[in-house]
């Protein structure tokens, strides 16, 4: 196996991904940041120096599983202190899955202010995928805030409760189209010539079949992706092959990875749109656009037709089809266990805790503590967060109506997380509920760190404990780090708790997790091994895990 080392300097520069310029976070001086290569066991490190001045950092791999290295997670507030300005932080893991991964910033909000890539990770010599191709490209996909993720900060958590509001724009790979006439003030903020905002395009050689990956790391948007006259093939998801199955849009929630099959087989002689919209919400941020380039044309020569339209955003069915749709490749099937050890019913609900309006899980709605848990807990550090863990199922959860606005009143806000038994079996059933506007639920991308659960099922309605186990799938069910919680609707999740540490689970949409959408699970905290001092030196940390 290789190592593969990589120098990293984080800093704010102006960009104009949108033709819009605004502070943006780089590395190296990209945004999204460099791709990480590497091959199935190797070694991947990365040497991350703060360059932000006043901001904290921490980085997330996310997908990759960190087995052996949960200190290298990257999850501020859980698994490590922040790093501060002016300092390197070297995480250091192993790659130990092929697949299609990603990496963000996870420190409060910074994630959508640029800080994001990819990882890529082959599979060892001489093995080779369950699907052919010719060609190998990948994207990801993102959505775009012209104001600074402080002043969405402060308008979240504060009293007089201040919403982020729909994108101004969505981004191919780092590329997307502000109209800029709508800008009244100073004008040269927005230029429409820029290079950096032109659309993203590949190239593709008639009659080949391009394998594209593509994620999202969207701060909110749920979406859909299409490419105009091509049909694609879905056979890989989160790091795991799937039975392939066609379609002519992709609906994809921020956290998700997937690969598509296209064959360039359409007319030559033009290029092709392909597009991303809105689903879920009715947003007013216009599609994204790109270009499928048919090789000899000019990559910039505008398709002869207008862009195809996504589907409708309230449309919910066609998106619960194709999350079921999404089943393990016959060849690579992992058998869940056909029992959980535990349950636990996660009911998500939004209320307004001491004037704020918050997200919970189980009416407890996630501070936290200013001693990561990984810390507190391998070295058994007393009193720096609530004890008393969340319930597994909410008290009254039986006569909750998840169709009604409710009010919430015993919900708070804690940092009491979940404690699992070693290698026991959980099952966490995520139940949606209605927000706090009447006749509303919203989409929650539900991802795991340190992990692969099992997508046993999914339903709409509320969950029926005796009735709907049995119809989970425990023949074939996918495996993933992400899935979506459809409004007002239920996913049934399953993993072993085997790997030592202490590891988020949250929604992925970046306001509600800095609402309180996140919880945590510990399992055989006793096996992490010694803690590298470079995540110690906030809170109560100070002084632990000496030689
Ligand atoms: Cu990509 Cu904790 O998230
Ligand atoms: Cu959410």
């Amino acid at each position: 196996a290789k190592i593969h080392r990589h120098r990293w300097d984080v800093r704010y520069e102006f960009k104009s991904p949108d033709c819009y310029k605004k502070l943006t976070i780089t590395i190296n001086g990209k945004s999204p940041g460099p791709t990480i290569l590497a091959q199935q066991g190797d070694t991947v490190i990365v040497e991350v120096t703060n360059s932000l001045g006043t901001e904290n950092l921490a980085v997330h791999w996310h997908g990759i599983r960190q087995i052996g290295s949960p200190w290298s997670d990257g999850t501020e507030g859980v698994t490590q202190c922040p790093v501060v300005p002016g300092d390197t932080f070297t995480y250091r893991f192993v790659v130990d899955r092929p697949g299609t991964y990603m990496y963000h910033a996870h420190y409060g909000m910074q994630r959508e202010a640029g800080l994001y890539g990819s990882i890529l990770v082959s599979l060892p010599d001489g093995e080779v995928e369950p699907f052919a191709y010719d060609y190998d490209r990948s994207i990801i996909l993102n959505d775009w805030y012209h104001k600074s993720t402080y002043e969405q900060a402060a308008g979240l958590s504060s009293v007089n409760f201040v919403w982020v509001g729909e994108p101004q724009s969505l981004l191919i790979h780092g590329r997307g189209r502000f109209n800029c006439s709508t800008v009244t003030t100073d004008q040269s903020v927005c230029n429409v010539t820029s290079p950096e905002c032109l659309p993203y395009f590949f190239t593709a050689v008639p009659g080949k079949v391009y394998r594209l990956r593509i994620g999202s790391l969207t701060a909110l948007s749920a979406l859909s992706f299409q490419i105009e006259g091509h049909n694609m093939t879905v056979v890989e998801a989160d790091g795991h092959y799937v039975e392939p199955f066609e379609v002519s849009n992709l609906f994809i929630y921020s956290g998700e990875t997937y690969s598509v099959l296209v064959k360039a087989d359409q007319d030559p002689s033009r290029n092709y749109w392909m597009t991303t919209s809105i689903v879920s919400r009715n947003s007013t941020t216009p599609p994204a656009l790109a270009i499928l380039n048919y090789y000899p044309n000019h990559p910039r020569r505008s398709p002869p037709t207008s862009p195809p339209v996504g589907p409708a955003w309230n449309d919910v069915e066609p998106r619960v089809e194709q999350s079921r749709a999404v089943k393990a490749h016959q060849g690579y099937i992992h058998t869940p266990p056909p029992k959980p050890d535990r349950t636990i019913v996660m009911l998500n609900t939004q209320n307004r805790i001491n004037g704020r309006i918050r997200w919970s899980v189980n009416n407890v709605s996630l501070d936290f503590p200013t001693t990561p848990y990984l810390i507190s807990m391998r070295e058994n550090i007393k009193g720096v967060f609530d004890p008393k863990p969340t319930p597994d199922t909410l008290l009254g959860y039986n006569n909750y109506d998840i169709y009604s606005v409710a009010n919430n009143t015993n919900a708070t806000a804690a940092s009491s997380i979940y404690r699992l038994k070693f290698n026991s079996t959980v099952d966490v059933i995520l139940q949606n509920a209605n927000t706090m506007t009447k006749n509303n639920s919203e989409t929650h991308p539900w991802h795991l760190h340190g992990h692969d659960f099992w997508v046993l099922g999914y339903g709409i309605g509320k969950f029926d404990p005796e009735q709907d186990p049995k119809k989970y799938n425990l023949v074939n069910p996918i495996m993933k780090n992400t899935a979506p919680l459809h409004p007002h609707g239920w996913t049934a999740l399953r993993f072993v708790a085997n790997n030592p540490g202490v590891w988020a689970f949250h929604c992925h949409i970046e306001s509600h997790f800095f609402m309180g959408m996140l919880t945590a699970f510990e399992e055989g905290i006793e096996k992490v091994g010694k803690l590298p001092s470079e995540i110690m030196g906030c809170g109560r940390t100070r002084g632990h895990s000496r030689p």
